[in-house]
């Protein structure tokens, strides 16, 4: 077994609202793991041209979605933040493991039937390759950590699939070049805690989402005060109060999200929320919800604003970025290349 050195990789699409979903999910997630691991986080832009988008507004979502990962708490110097497409090496990753990837595997994957609707005919192909290109931003940097939310699982599973299909197909070569057993690592995905899955605020059974047409189904990041406690405050609940078990929330979807996004906000497991709010009506817990979601997204949503007033500055922390990222990602382009026998020379 070859060991690789650990490192987390993750990414987000610079695709409409960022909100409560991808804060709680993913990047409340990202800045306690660098502490303990190399981190590089990814602005996913060739992710997201897999559908039509306004140019104008895909480089203030690029910029935004930066601004979030700083206003969050990611360190730029001691970490990475970059762009993809700035980093040539994740287009050439992609296009070597399109060509690991079975069609068998892409036609199995559960977002991309979703994303195409009932117009498959019509999808990009780069939305139905979509997940090889994932993929080629985790092994690129040969990455072993990936935090995602649980819609990312599948992806996950298929990364393991190509890395330890290109082991075993070219076996031989690896050892022969004296990188032992295996080239690329089996990345282990994390996702933990009680925040994988953040429903809609309307719908208890859909997950939040930047492309829901209601906006009262998500608190986006950038929401003011008084929008998050009216959205908390219109969401869907049941007649009955709060239980006092876990058990009580099965079947209740819209009281087990909002429990749940209460506990990741304060940092404290579901059961812990219910023994301080458990036999209490919803018009009592809604109320602490709102303040609770205020005082945690309000500072971020003030620093992204001031950060996105500065372009700039931002484009400075991506620039830089992507010079790191690409130098950790190009040698392993150019070691991909010689497994696979394309005459590249390895720097
Ligand atoms: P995306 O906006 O699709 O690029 O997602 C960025 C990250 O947010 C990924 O790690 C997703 O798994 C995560 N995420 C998106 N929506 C949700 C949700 N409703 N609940 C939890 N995590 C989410
Ligand atoms: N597919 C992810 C999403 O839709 C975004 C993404 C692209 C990603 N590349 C990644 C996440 C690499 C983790 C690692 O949310």
């Amino acid at each position: 077994m070859t060991t690789f050195e650990p490192l987390v990789f993750s990414g987000i699409q610079p695709t409409g609202n960022l909100h409560l979903g991808n804060y709680l999910g993913a990047l409340a997630r990202f800045v306690p793991l660098q502490d303990a691991f190399n981190c590089v986080y990814c602005v996913v832009d060739l992710h997201a041209i897999t559908v039509a988008q306004d140019p104008v507004e895909l480089t203030g979502a690029i910029r935004e979605v930066t601004a979030a990962y700083l206003a969050a708490g990611i360190d730029p110097r001691a970490h990475i933040v970059f762009n993809q497409s700035q980093v040539h090496a994740h287009a050439e990753m992609g296009w070597l493991l399109n060509c690991v990837a079975r069609m068998g595997w892409l036609n199995r994957m559960t977002q991309f039937k979703e994303k195409a609707g009932k117009d498959k005919e019509n999808a990009s192909v780069g939305l139905f390759t979509y997940p090889t290109l994932m993929a080629a931003d985790i092994l690129v940097y040969r990455a072993t950590h990936v935090p995602v939310g649980e819609d990312q699982k599948q992806h996950l599973e298929l990364t393991r699939d190509i890395a330890a299909k290109f082991n075993n197909d070219y076996a031989a070569r690896i050892d022969g070049l004296g990188f032992g057993t295996e080239y690329l690592p089996q990345p282990e995905p994390l996702i933990q805690g009680p925040a994988t899955r953040i429903m809609s605020l309307r719908d208890g059974s859909k997950k939040m989402s930047k492309s829901d047409p209601s906006d009262y189904s998500r608190i986006n990041l950038i929401d003011d005060a008084d929008t998050i406690a009216l959205k908390i405050r219109k969401a869907k609940t049941d007649p009955e109060g709060l239980p006092g078990e876990l058990k009580g929330l099965e079947g209740r979807p819209e009281a087990d999200n909002l429990v749940g996004i209460y506990a990741a906000l304060a940092d404290r497991t579901k059961q812990s929320v219910l023994d301080e709010f458990g036999g209490q009506q919803f018009s009592a817990f809604k109320p602490a919800l709102a303040d609770l979601a205020v005082e945690k997204l309000a500072p971020i949503a003030g620093e992204m604003r001031r950060l996105k007033a500065d372009p700039g500055y931002i484009d400075a922390v991506l620039a830089d970025g992507a010079g790191r990222a690409a130098a950790i990602a190009d040698p392993v382009v150019a070691t991909m290349k010689e497994i696979l026998g394309l005459l590249s020379t390895r720097r």
